[in-house]
């Protein structure tokens, strides 16, 4: 089926169906311009637990899909992909952070929210990396257990000075992008600002003028002062930053930091999942009690 047809039909079928699309910042760009709603680890979470559709088509990676999926249990969720995996998500299992809680005991669990079903069920307040240092801060705790992003956790720990004993996962294309990335980028554009987002290397976050999750790069960028900016996560925010900042130049700090599981999500696979009402998105219904009060209070954090 040609381009064209294939968004008619997502489209008949969206509304046929009562469904509803979100797509992730890093969703390929076709993905994201035939999505309802695009934006962030967090905004994506906030967003599913309100919607009036019976249907979500998230387009994303598992672990979001999951977290939709028990934000909203009374809906469907499908996920275009299954494959479509985070492979920080699965650094870190149940079984892990409970030997953790055995090393720490006693200690709070906080989880990004690139985790599990399985791990946040274990965990007392998840967060994102928009609300990650906030949602820290706010515990009353100086030594928390966090998992599983050590990039993150070492941002976190230098932003609220409370000592966290952190998981060793990475996101593996953040991780990537390294200190002579930037140095070389700034050197072909001495004017441009860098912003990073936190799941880099300390030494790349060491080097950007601002540190931000990929939502708040979005609302940030119209109102900045800079006119060029070169970005430090996945590519797939480009796409967005341009089309919304048509007067900004933005680079991207590494061509090849790009997330293959996001890209797992196409236009046809949308149109598949929505004809076929499937590959639907189960969380067993204890855990899902269980994982979703880390969740909620996750979302009180903007
Ligand atoms: P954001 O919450 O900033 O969109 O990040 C999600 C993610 O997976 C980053 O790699
Ligand atoms: Fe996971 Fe990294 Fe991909 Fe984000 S960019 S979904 S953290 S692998």
């Amino acid at each position: 089926m040609k381009k064209e047809r294939l968004i008619e039909e997502i489209a008949r079928l969206k509304k046929e169906k009562r469904a509803v699309i979100l797509a992730h910042n890093y969703q390929p760009e076709e993905v994201q311009d035939i999505a309802d709603f695009v934006g962030d680890s967090l905004e994506l979470s906030r967003k599913a637990a309100e919607v009036e559709e019976d249907i979500i088509v998230f387009c994303g990676v598992h672990f979001m899909a999951e977290t939709a999926k028990i934000l909203a249990p009374q809906k469907k969720v499908l996920i275009p992909d299954v494959k479509a995996r985070c492979p920080m998500a699965d650094m870190v299992s149940g079984n892990d952070l409970r030997w953790m809680k055995e090393q720490h005991p006693g200690k709070k669990v906080v989880a990004y929210v690139n985790t599990t079903a399985e791990v946040k069920a274990e965990t007392d307040i998840c967060c994102t990396s928009a609300n990650a240092v906030k949602v820290v801060s706010n515990l009353p705790d100086e030594e928390i257990i966090f998992v599983p992003d050590r990039n993150l956790a070492a941002y976190v720990s230098q932003k609220t000075g409370k000592r966290l004993h952190y998981w060793d996962g990475y996101c593996p294309i953040h991780e990537h992008i390294e200190v002579k990335d930037i140095k070389k980028m700034k050197k072909l554009h001495p004017q441009a600002e860098v912003w990073a987002h936190p799941e880099c290397r300390p030494e790349v976050l060491a080097l950007a003028d601002r540190i931000l999750s990929t939502g708040q790069m979005i609302r940030e960028a119209p109102r900045s002062q800079a006119r060029e900016i070169i970005v430090a996560t996945e590519v797939g925010i480009l796409h967005r930053l341009r089309k919304e900042n048509p007067d900004k130049i933005f680079y991207p700090a590494g061509e090849k930091a790009i997330c293959q599981n996001m890209k797992r999500i196409s236009l046809k696979k949308v149109y598949k999942t929505l004809l076929r009402e499937k590959p639907e998105v189960i969380v067993e219904p204890e855990l899902a009690e269980r994982a979703r009060e880390a969740l909620k209070r996750m979302v009180q954090f903007v």
